[in-house]
C-alpha cells in the first residue's frame, strides 16, 4: 500500500515508470527520518545534478497537501499524513485480502513421506510443518495446491523386514508395539547380516516375491502398511495436518515399466556392473540408479514414475519436494533424468531442502536404532507449557487445551522460524520461553490483544463498533509506536510473496515476531482502554486489526491461537 502510494506522488516529479519508482524505494533507517525514502543517484545523470541536488530539487516541487517530502543527502524522504492515510490503511486491512497472484496454478506438494515399518523420524516432522505451512501459503495466495504425502511403502527394505519377522518375529511384541517391534527386527537384520550372507539373499527375495504379487508377501506387507499408518496418523492429528492425498511409493509399482522402456528406448540406460544405469557424468553427477542387480527398481526409478504421474495426471505445473537436505543428490538426478527423457516441465521440479534438527544436541538415527521419539518430545512440550500455565495463569479455562496448543505451537515456531536449510539444534526450552522469539511469546501477544478488546468493549460497545467512523479524524491518537504498528500490519501481502517465491515459511514466522514485538510497543506506549470514547476506539481498532494480523499469521503456520494464555 505505502509503496503504492509513495509511488503515485512521486510520479509527477519523477521521470522515471511507476514500476521502477516502486522497486526503487526503501524504508530509512530511522522512523523519524520519514516513511518512505527515494534515493536520487539513478537520475543524476537526467538532471545534470548531483544526486543531492536532485533530491533537493524533487523535494521543493513536492506540493502534495497529504505527504511531506523533505531532502536528506541523496534521499527525498516521504512522510504520509497520518489522519488521512492511517485510515486508509485501516480500512484496507479490514478487508483482510491476499492477493491473489497464484489463481489458478496447479501446485502440488510432496510432503511428510514417512516410511512404513520405520519411526516417524524428525527429517519427517520438519517435512510435514514446512510442508503444512507452505500449502496454506500457496493455498492463501490462490493456487490450487493439493498435498501428497509420498509414503515410503516400497524397497528392499521391506523384503529386509519380512526376512527379519521370518527369522525372529514375535506376533504379540509386535501387535503391541508395532513400529518399536518392527524397527527392533530391522535393527536385528543390520546387525546380523554382515555375519550371515543368507540373510541379504533371503531379503532380496522377499522382495522380489512383494513386487511379483506372491500372496505371502502382500499379506505381511500390508500388515505393516496399517500398523505404521495407525501411528503416523496420531502425528498427524496432534500437527492437525490433513493431505488430500496419501500415494505411497508402491502406486507406482505398475507405471515404472513404461518409464524404464521409455528410457531403453530412448538410449539413456546403460549397464553397469550388471545393473541399469542413466549416466550424467557431464553433469557431474554420479549415475542415477534405475534397476539393481537383482532385477528390482529402486527409488530414483519410483520418483521418476511418481513425477511424470504428477505432472501428466494430477496436472501438476509446479512440482515441490519438501525432504531434506541429504537427499539434494537424489532429486538433482531425478530432474536430470526428466530433462533427458524430454520433458520440459522438469524445471518446474523444485526440491524444497531443509537442514538437520537435533533435540537438545541429539542426533536421530533410524538404522542404528538410536532415536528420540517424537510424540515424547512432543508430551514433553506439552507438560512443559502445563507447567507454565499453572504457574502464570492457574485460574485459566481449558487449561489442557490452551498447553496443547502452546506446546505445540513451541514446536512448530521453534522449527520455522528457522531458515528453513540452516541445522536446528532445538532446546524445549528456549523454545517456551514466553518473553523469547518464540511461538508462545506471539500466542501470548496474540491473547493480549484479545484481552484489551475484550475490557474495551466492556467499556461501551460502541468503542469498537463505531471505531470505523471514529478512525477517519483520529488516528493521530495512535501515537508513533502505533503508526509503526500500522504501517508493518500493510506489510502482510509482500511477506506472503517473498514466503512462497523462496518456499520459506520463516518469512512468515519473523513477520509474526515483528507485528508481536511492534504491538507489545504499542501496548506499553500508549493506555489503550482510556476514557476517552474516541482515542480508545482508534486505539482499539488498531488492537484489533494486530490481533487479525497474529492469529492469520500463525494460523498459516500450523500454530492455534486461543484467546486466553
Ligand atoms: N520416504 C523418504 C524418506 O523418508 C522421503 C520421500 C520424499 N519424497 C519423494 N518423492 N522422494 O527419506
Amino acid at each position: 500500500m505505502l509503496y503504492q502510494w509513495a509511488a503515485d506522488a512521486l510520479k509527477a516529479y519523477v521521470p522515471l515508470e511507476e514500476k521502477q519508482i516502486m522497486e526503487l524505494l526503501e524504508v530509512p533507517p530511522s522512523a523519524n527520518m520519514g516513511d518512505i525514502a527515494f534515493p536520487c543517484f539513478i537520475l543524476a545523470k537526467q538532471f545534470r545534478q548531483a544526486p543531492q541536488a536532485v533530491a533537493e530539487t524533487i523535494a521543493e516541487a513536492f506540493t502534495d497537501p497529504l505527504i511531506h517530502a523533505e531532502a536528506a543527502g541523496p534521499y527525498v524522504n516521504l512522510k504520509f499524513n497520518r489522519e488521512h492515510y492511517g485510515s486508509l490503511i485501516m480500512r484496507e486491512l479490514e478487508k483482510g485480502k491476499a492477493a491473489e497472484t497464484g489463481k489458478g496454478i496447479k501446485v502440488v506438494i510432496d510432503m511428510s513421506s514417512p516410511n512404513i515399518a520405520k519411526p516417524f523420524g524428525i527429517g519427517h516432522l520438519r517435512s510435514t510443518m514446512i510442508g503444512a505451512a507452505l500449502y496454506n501459503m500457496y493455498k492463501l495466495a490462490g493456487y490450487d495446491v493439493v498435498s501428497v504425502n509420498h509414503l515410503g511403502d516400497w524397497g528392499t527394505q521391506f523384503g529386509k523386514q519380512i526376512a527379519a519377522y521370518k527369522r525372529w518375529g514375535d506376533d504379540k511384541a509386535l501387535s503391541e508395539d508395532p513400529i518399536g517391534e518392527s524397527l527392533k527386527l530391522y535393527v536385528r537384520f543390520h546387525e546380523e547380516a554382515p555375519e550371515d550372507d543368507s540373510l541379504e539373499a533371503e531379503a532380496r527375495d522377499w522382495f522380489r516375491k512383494l513386487e511379483a504379487g506372491d500372496e505371502e508377501a502382500r499379506r505381511l506387507w500390508t500388515y505393516f502398511v496399517e500398523v505404521s499408518m495407525k501411528e503416523f496418523n496420531r502425528m498427524y492429528m496432534r500437527l492437525n495436518v490433513r493431505f488430500d492425498h496419501t500415494l505411497g511409493e508402491s502406486f507406482y509399482n505398475d507405471k515404472m515399466q513404461t518409464v524404464v522402456d521409455t528410457l531403453k528406448k530412448q538410449g539413456l540406460l546403460e549397464e553397469s556392473d550388471g545393473a541399469l544405469v542413466v549416466r550424467l557424468d557431464d553433469e557431474g553427477m554420479p549415475p542415477c540408479l534405475i534397476i539393481k542387480t537383482d532385477g528390482t527398481t529402486i527409488y530414483p526409478t519410483r520418483d521418476l514414475a511418481t513425477a511424470i504421474y504428477r505432472h501428466d495426471v494430477m496436472k501438476a505445473e509446479r512440482l515441490l519436494y519438501v525432504v531434506g537436505s541429504e537427499q539434494r543428490l537424489h532429486f538433482e538426478q531425478v530432474f536430470s533424468v526428466l530433462r533427458r527423457m524430454g520433458m520440459d516441465w522438469a524445471d518446474s521440479c523444485t526440491h524444497v531442502p531443509f537442514g538437520l534438527m537435533k533435540f537438545e544436541g541429539k542426533k536421530m538415527s533410524t538404522r542404528r536404532g538410536k532415536i528420540v521419539v517424537l510424540e515424547q518430545v512432543l508430551d514433553e512440550a506439552i507438560a512443559r507449557a502445563m507447567s507454565i500455565i499453572d504457574e502464570k495463569n492457574p485460574e485459566l479455562e481449558n487449561k489442557e487445551k490452551v498447553a496443547e496448543a502452546v506446546g505445540m505451537g513451541a514446536i512448530i515456531f521453534g522449527d520455522l522460524k528457522n531458515n528453513r536449510v540452516n541445522e536446528v539444534d532445538f532446546s524445549l526450552e528456549d523454545a517456551l520461553n514466553f518473553d523469547g522469539e518464540t511461538g508462545p511469546y506471539v500466542q501470548y501477544t496474540y491473547a493480549r490483544t484479545q484481552s484489551v478488546l475484550a475490557k474495551g468493549s466492556a467499556l461501551g460497545k460502541a468503542a469498537v463498533q463505531n471505531a470505523e467512523v471514529e478512525i477517519s479524524t483520529n488516528v493521530g491518537v495512535l501515537g508513533d509506536s502505533g503508526w509503526e504498528l500500522l504501517k508493518l500490519l500493510t506489510k502482510f501481502p509482500e511477506q506472503l510473496q517473498r514466503g512462497i517465491r523462496n518456499n520459506e515459511p520463516s518469512v512468515l514466522a519473523r513477520y509474526a515476531l515483528d507485528v508481536a514485538q511492534s504491538f507489545n510497543q504499542f501496548y506499553n506506549k500508549e493506555r489503550i482502554v482510556t476514557d476517552e470514547v474516541s482515542t480508545r476506539s482508534a486505539r482499539l481498532q488498531l488492537t484489533h486489526l494486530a490481533g487479525l494480523s497474529l492469529t492469520r499469521t500463525l494460523q498459516l503456520l500450523g500454530l492455534q491461537t486461543p484467546d486466553r494464555m
